[in-house]
């Protein structure tokens, strides 16, 4: 047998590799907590659950989806764009069903860079945006997000003769990993950016419900004119904490999502219908059921920030999406070289900055994926065994 060629610097997915080392602790007995990866741990709400149940009982539910996601479903995310960013879309031309957004977002560069051409992503970034490019044989531009400039790239910066090779822009705000906003003026910029070198914005929206300082968060479809240039990516799987449930969705130009749908309907053959149905419940609900989930990641963050400003570690200061993005404590060779001494040495577990791309060094990402309690735990194993004190704390 013969690996392709094309896979050999492949690297494995970040947090699949990670998970190996963390079965194996669990295994010898470690009580390990996780706050690597983004997964929610709430409840989707009762009625979605519900929905899934009635739908999955009937017969003709259950054979293939088609392609492009069932009317009811892609009407339900037009509905959900009317209403919360005034933004009207064309179900049938300008929605697209997908297996969760990973997976548009790992096709698209199939759709849209050829060998040698170009695609532009922030670092730190959302590893999708990466490795699917290489394969197709782009080359990747990584564009700095630095604390300075509020996590958002220097447009201008890109050289000249790299911005005309270009064919996408990756922007994703709410921002993983840093949690940073974006205001419409920087949406506004990216669209003549587009514009003008004739390249495709993927906007990476799946935050955009969970935000309770300094929001709403801006759609890029609400400026004037994005749809010529760009598509949305949003999801179900923090939106309503249906991360296992594996939909999502992308919106805007209908060009781009042919080219797309082109490429899906070669690779897989719809999502099952009970839970296009689920999801059409779950995007039609309530302002109110959004703030009391808000509420709870707020609380949270106050337990982590709480401890990071015991430790006196910078963090970002923003109030959205699951994540803190903070400062590694000084005399760490890496956040890597970090976070595997954290978890071997206390059980929790934390994503380096390093996994999100070189300006990512120096930071870890903590994800606020458990209840406060358990978080309040984290901080203070990692506080005791910072300050070189092991009271009582087993961690092996
Ligand atoms: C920025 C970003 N985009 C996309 C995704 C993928 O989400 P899903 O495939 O579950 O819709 C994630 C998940 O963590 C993410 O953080």
């Amino acid at each position: 047998m013969k690996i392709a060629a094309r896979i050999a610097d492949l690297p494995t997915y970040v947090f699949a590799a990670l998970g190996k080392r963390i079965a194996e602790l669990q295994a010898q007995g470690v009580d390990v907590i996780r706050l690597d990866i983004g997964s929610p741990d709430l409840a989707p709400p009762d009625a979605v659950i519900e929905r899934m149940v009635e739908e999955t009982r009937r017969p003709d539910r259950h054979g293939y989806a088609g392609f492009y996601g069932i009317p009811p479903f892609r009407q339900a995310v037009a509905d959900f764009y009317r209403r919360r960013f005034d933004v009207a879309l064309d179900p049938e031309r300008e929605v697209l069903a997908l297996i969760g957004s990973k997976e548009g977002i790992q096709h698209l560069p199939t759709a849209f860079a050829d060998p040698g051409s170009v695609v532009l992503v922030p670092d730190p970034g959302y590893p999708t945006y990466r490795n699917p490019a290489i394969l197709v044989g782009a080359e990747l531009y990584r564009m700095p997000l630095l604390r300075e400039r509020g996590f958002l790239p220097d447009l201008r910066a890109i050289p000249e003769a790299v911005a005309r090779r270009a064919r996408i822009l990756w922007l994703n705000y709410p921002n993983n990993p840093t949690s940073a906003i974006a205001p419409i003026e920087f949406l506004e910029e990216a669209v003549d950016f587009a514009r003008h070198y004739d390249l495709l914005i993927a906007y990476d929206n799946p935050y955009s419900e969970i935000v309770w300082e300094g929001g709403p968060a801006p759609s890029i479809l609400q400026v004037p004119g994005a749809r010529e240039v760009a598509v949305e990516f949003n999801s179900l799987s923090k939106m309503a904490n249906m991360a296992g449930w594996r939909v999502g969705m992308v919106v805007g130009n209908a060009e781009a999502i042919a080219a797309l749908a082109r490429v899906k309907t070669n690779a897989d053959s719809g999502i099952f219908k009970p839970i296009q149905y689920a999801a059409a419940v779950a995007l039609a609900l309530p302002a109110e059921w959004h703030a009391e989930r808000n509420a709870i990641y707020a609380e949270r963050r106050r337990v982590v920030t709480r401890a990071l400003d015991r430790m006196n570690l910078w963090y970002a200061p923003y109030g959205a999406t699951l994540y803190v993005w903070a400062e590694i404590p000084p005399h760490f060779a890496s956040s890597a070289d970090f976070t595997s001494r954290l978890l071997e040495e206390t059980g929790v577990s934390l994503s380096p900055g390093s996994a999100f791309g070189p300006h990512g060094e120096g930071y870890v990402r903590i994800s606020l994926v458990k209840p406060a309690q358990r978080l309040e735990e984290a901080m203070e194993r990692w506080e005791r065994w910072m300050i070189g004190d092991s009271l009582g704390i087993e961690v092996k």
